[in-house]
């Protein structure tokens, strides 16, 4: 069977992951990645042996700058069957109508609204709801780690009303524009957009949210109540979430008390770029209180949207059509696994 063509436009954060991803997969070709400006990432791509499409206007910095470029976007598209867009939010909607006239296949990034795909993409939740798609969007990394986590959740338990706080990451270790450096901004327009977009999946769950910005670069932290219909213990939420896709339960009492724990637990485990892809819960910080739930879980913001976008790829090319076989595939290649 003919390998899945995949282009990458925008190699920041989110590209460059997917890059590697998809370039890990052996059911996909990375045919190249997007860059507008010839700076040491362009170079750092090259010396991976990427190959570089700029836009028009970008061609001629490139060529003074003596950075190869193996062609324009445009000349991407004649080569690929699925363009993963990653460039930065709200820019998304200018590339569509060009995936659309080239006729390619395109997935965006959470950064863009639902409504600019009309389908929202989580792996766990929702994997054939793309199957064959044109156009579909991996859901920005806090509402993959809600999802990775309520949908097992409301499956077993059936959730009546889910309330969250997001204490948000201020920017990615690579940014040094964003904050604050100190102190911690609450979202103040309520709720959050990210009640919302968990239901541009899952429609009939009863969730709001809010959000705090805080001073640190490594993960965001949830801390999730939800009151179920269903009276059950707390062993039997850790048995759910023991099993649930992509979510690694961790100990406080094992030396993981902080995120930073907990990101270098992904430098030891030697994956590419250190990434924890999993959403990580305090297997300790699980409790059932009567009907109510509470439990803490952290996202690591630059990676775990990746084996999504990777699985979602899958779905939109139809070339598998269970999602847990995808997942497992995904999950080998990228060294996701349910063991240390
Ligand atoms: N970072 C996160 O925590 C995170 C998590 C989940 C989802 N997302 C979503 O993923 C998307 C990408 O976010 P990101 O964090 O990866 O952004 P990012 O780090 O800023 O990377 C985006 C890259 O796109 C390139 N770019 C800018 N304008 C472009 C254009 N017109 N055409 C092509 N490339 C362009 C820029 O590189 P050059 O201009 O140098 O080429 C930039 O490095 C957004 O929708 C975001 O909301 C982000």
């Amino acid at each position: 069977m003919a390998k899945i063509r995949v282009g990458v436009n925008g190699y920041g954060t989110i590209g460059k992951r997917v890059a590697s991803a998809v370039a890990a997969q052996d059911d996909m070709e990375l045919v190249g990645v997007t860059k507008t400006r010839p700076n040491f990432e362009a170079l750092a791509a090259l010396a991976k042996g990427y190959d570089l499409y700029v836009p028009e206007e970008s061609v001629e910095a490139f060529n003074e700058a003596g950075v190869k470029i193996a062609g324009t976007i445009k000349d991407m598209y004649k080569k690929v069957d699925i363009v993963v867009d990653c460039t930065p939010g709200n820019v998304g909607e200018m590339y569509k109508a060009q995936y659309q006239e080239a006729g390619v296949k395109a997935i965006f990034q959470g950064g863009e609204d639902h409504s600019l795909t009309g389908i929202s993409f989580n792996s766990t939740a929702n994997y054939s709801e793309s199957w064959g798609a044109q156009l579909s969007r991996v859901v920005s990394c806090n509402t993959t780690g809600l999802l990775r986590t309520l949908n097992p959740i409301d499956k077993k338990f059936k959730v009546e009303q889910a309330f969250v706080t997001i204490v948000r990451r201020a920017a990615d270790p690579g940014d040094s524009k964003n904050g604050p450096i100190n102190g911690l901004e609450p979202s103040v327009k309520l709720p959050t957009h990210h009640g919302p977009d968990v239901q541009s999946i899952m429609p009939w769950l009863n969730i709001n949210t809010m959000a705090i910005k805080a001073s640190t670069t490594l993960m965001h932290v949830h801390t999730v109540v939800a009151q179920l219909a269903t009276e059950t213990t707390t062993q039997e939420v850790i048995d759910v979430l023991k099993e649930a896709p992509r979510v690694r339960l961790v100990k406080s009492k094992d030396g993981i008390k902080t995120t930073a724990q907990i990101m270098e637990l992904a430098r030891d485990l030697g994956r590419d770029r250190s990434d924890m892809y999993e959403i990580v819960v305090w297997e300790d910080g699980i409790k059932v209180v009567g009907n109510t739930l509470y439990y803490y879980q952290a996202v690591h913001q630059e990676s775990d949207v990746i084996p999504e976008n990777i699985d979602c790829i899958r779905s939109m090319c139809k070339v598998e059509q269970d999602a847990a076989a995808s997942r497992a595939k995904t999950d080998a290649a990228l060294g996701i696994s349910k063991t240390l």
